[in-house]
């Protein structure tokens, strides 16, 4: 027998007996139990108290209790302890019978598996941030190798496309910025600052970088509409969502296509607040009913088979591993999407391109 047995006394929390096992596990020699209280046993650190020990007693004479418990040995450090409670008869006393089995080992390893899935989860958002990083990067050396032949060519360059895209290379530049603040406040594991934002704003961002480092093939229809699109989160990680969408689009369309296919197609990108729609209800059968942005990113590219599209939000799934694709894009997006209280699905068809939406709650106070 591994386990401490006490005998208590249900209303006064006294112990009467205890095995052999006190000793061993609690210090105390097991001829001394008479002079415990269950106070004695307990850390005594909240909620691991005496008295709360005490209800527990109590209400094990109704029905069993089982608790995890920190409990103090004799020389006053803590450990874990997993406290079984009944109600017994012992001749004509009704006692409290008390099984405590030692859980320290089982406690440490729990513990340790919890930092593992910590650290697993900063070091993939750690490297959604560095494929995000890549992702700007690109916006600022291609703007950069578009400007250089530019300017070589002709010594006085329209100003305008010189300008449009030093923009792309300023908005990259302080989209790189976010990213590293992001990074360093993950590894203080500080949150990441959520406010209003405008989703236009955001859809905005993203037009206007692919506009200008997508091939021409690629036609990008995007309406905004006449009022701002609020909704509550951060407008860093809302862009990374986005541009993710519109690269995989690109792709779809461009080096995801046979070599001797056309290149090219359509990416659209459109907004609206959803109407009590069906698909929505379904999505969120478990709460009750709320307004939702949806983002709709589509396009006319390769499509997705149903077996793949299982698999596209699995961290580093990819069926681009010979053109650099990392598999992290979609499971960043999703989990960014998730921390907004959104959700995303798709629609696709094998050689007809693709529809990802994204709901984002409505936020109601837009000040
Ligand atoms: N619009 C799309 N059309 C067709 N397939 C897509 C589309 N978006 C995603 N996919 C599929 O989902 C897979 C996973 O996408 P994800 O963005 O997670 O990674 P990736 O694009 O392969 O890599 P990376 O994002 O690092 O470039 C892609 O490899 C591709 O097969
Ligand atoms: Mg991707």
């Amino acid at each position: 027998m591994n386990d401490v047995i006490i005998v208590a006394d249900g209303y006064t929390a006294e112990v009467l007996e205890a095995n052999e096992r006190l000793r061993d596990i609690f210090g105390y020699a097991p001829e001394k139990a008479g002079q415990l209280t269950l106070t004695d046993i307990s850390s005594g650190t909240s909620p691991y108290t005496g008295n709360a020990l005490k209800k527990y007693l109590f209400e094990a004479q109704k029905a069993p209790q089982i608790v995890e418990w920190q409990a103090r040995h004799a020389n006053g450090s803590f450990f874990w302890t997993e406290i079984t409670m009944r109600h017994t008869m012992l001749g004509e006393q009704e006692r409290v019978l008390l099984i405590i089995r030692d859980i320290s080992a089982r406690k440490k390893a729990e513990e340790q598996l919890v930092n593992m899935r910590n650290q697993q989860s900063i070091s993939m958002l750690s490297s959604g941030i560095a494929h995000d990083l890549a992702n700007s990067l690109t916006g600022i050396t291609s703007s950069v190798s578009f400007l250089k032949p530019m300017m070589i060519k002709s010594p006085q360059p329209d100003c305008a496309t010189v300008n449009e895209y030093l923009e792309i290379i300023g908005d990259s530049a302080s989209h790189l910025n976010d990213l590293v603040k992001q990074l360093s406040m993950l590894s203080r594991n500080e949150e990441i600052v959520f406010s209003s934002v405008d989703l236009i704003k955001v859809c905005d961002h993203a037009v206007k970088l692919c506009r200008k480092t997508f091939y021409n093939q690629i036609t990008i229809k995007w309406e905004a509409p006449g009022s701002p699109a609020p909704t509550y989160g951060n407008k860093t990680q809302l862009e990374q969502v986005l541009l993710n969408l519109c690269i995989n689009a690109a792709h779809a369309m461009t080096t995801m296509r046979d070599k001797n296919e056309t290149q090219g197609g359509d990416l659209s990108l459109a907004i609206r607040k959803t109407e009590n729609k069906e698909s929505v209800k379904l999505a969120h059968a478990l709460i009750p009913w709320e307004p939702y942005w949806e983002i709709t990113v589509s396009d006319t590219g390769v499509g997705i088979d149903d077996s793949t599209r299982r698999q596209i939000f699995d961290p580093y799934f990819t069926t681009k591993k010979g053109l650099g694709g990392t598999g992290l894009g979609l499971s960043m997006v999703q989990s960014i999407i998730i921390k907004h209280a959104g959700f995303l699905n798709v629609e696709s068809a094998p050689g007809k391109g693709s529809t990802f939406h994204v709901y984002l709650p409505v936020c109601l106070d837009t000040k």
